[in-house]
């Protein structure tokens, strides 16, 4: 199975991300908006990243020029009709990813792998909405895309082992490291990593520590590259409660029970960086 021309749907943080690595090794790539602003965005990110990688000597492969010249724009889904593969990266909204799937299932042909970045909603239920379930996986990048190494590709109950190795084999092609994960609320990452990170903010809550001191101690007495509180603002609180949620109702179990601050904060509109405002200021 050949992919080589990959559509990515929706411009935010990860999906900017995931544009801009293909686009680096030389895929052609067609970024999909409806919000035109948010595409312009999006390109004055990816610029801003690939200098950023090149004035490092990160870029060894291409320039900034070349790789941008891969890259294309759109703000309807039926310009991802020549793609190969195309990765979903709109937001934690499992009705919205639904809708979606569906959409792409009408708009590509029957040859086009469909993937979804979620980071927590069942692969078997999105690639049940579809008419091509087998064709249906979960690649899980990490934030921020162009620097983080891992990429989770999460088997939804029917995805086939052609598209698996498709997947697996592109992964590594654009320097990623692919783990295999079966469909289970929250994969491995934030079965793992968000109930740290609520924890974290329960420390806070009940006035164990200040958000700085709580990151100190996991930053510099567990080598974190960052502490679990400026780590949630650069996901979004949005997104952490949502994940939360994800595993409180998919395990049925209370030890997943989101705090009660993180409720707090995304019902005050304080999501994290992105809104100038989360457990820091920014
Ligand atoms: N592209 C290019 N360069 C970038 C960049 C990007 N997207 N993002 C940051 N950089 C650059 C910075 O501009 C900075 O450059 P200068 O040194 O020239 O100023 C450089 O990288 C280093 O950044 P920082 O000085 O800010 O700090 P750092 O050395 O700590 O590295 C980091 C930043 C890689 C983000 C590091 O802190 C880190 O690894 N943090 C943890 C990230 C993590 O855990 N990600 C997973 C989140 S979970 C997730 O994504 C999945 C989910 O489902 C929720």
């Amino acid at each position: 199975m050949t992919l080589r021309t990959i559509g990515v749907l929706g411009a935010g943080t990860m999906g900017n991300g995931i544009a801009q690595v293909f686009a680096q090794q030389g895929f052609p790539v067609i970024l999909v908006d409806k919000n035109s602003q948010q595409l312009q965005k999006a390109l004055a990110t990816i610029e801003f990243s690939l200098n950023k990688l090149a004035e490092k000597g990160k870029l060894p492969d291409t320039t900034p020029a070349e790789a941008l010249a891969n890259l294309t724009t759109a703000e309807s889904m039926a310009a991802l009709a020549g793609c190969d593969l195309v990765v979903e990266a709109v937001t934690e909204n499992e009705a919205v990813k639904t809708s979606l799937f569906q959409q792409l299932d009408q708009a590509c042909p029957e040859h086009t792998l469909l993937a979804s970045n979620t980071s927590a909603i069942s692969l078997t239920r999105l690639a049940a909405a579809t008419s091509r379930p087998d064709k249906v996986i979960g690649m899980h990048f990490m934030n921020p895309v162009p620097l983080m190494q891992l990429v989770e590709l999460i088997r939804g109950l029917q995805t086939s082992d052609a598209t698996f190795d498709a997947i697996h084999q592109l992964s590594e092609r654009i320097g990623k490291t692919p783990v295999t994960v079966r469909d289970c609320p929250g994969f491995v990452s934030n079965r793992i990593l968000m109930p740290m990170i609520n924890e974290a903010i329960f420390t806070l809550y009940e006035g164990v520590a200040s958000a700085e001191d709580i990151d100190t101690v996991m930053q510099l007495g567990m080598n974190h590259p960052m502490g679990p509180l400026k780590l949630a603002d650069m996901i979004g609180l949005d997104t952490c409660l949502f994940i939360m949620q994800v595993l409180y109702n998919g395990f049925n179990d209370p030890k997943y029970r989101p705090c009660p601050l993180l409720q707090q904060m995304v019902d005050a509109g304080y999501t994290g960086r992105k809104s100038g405002r989360g457990f820091y200021h920014y």
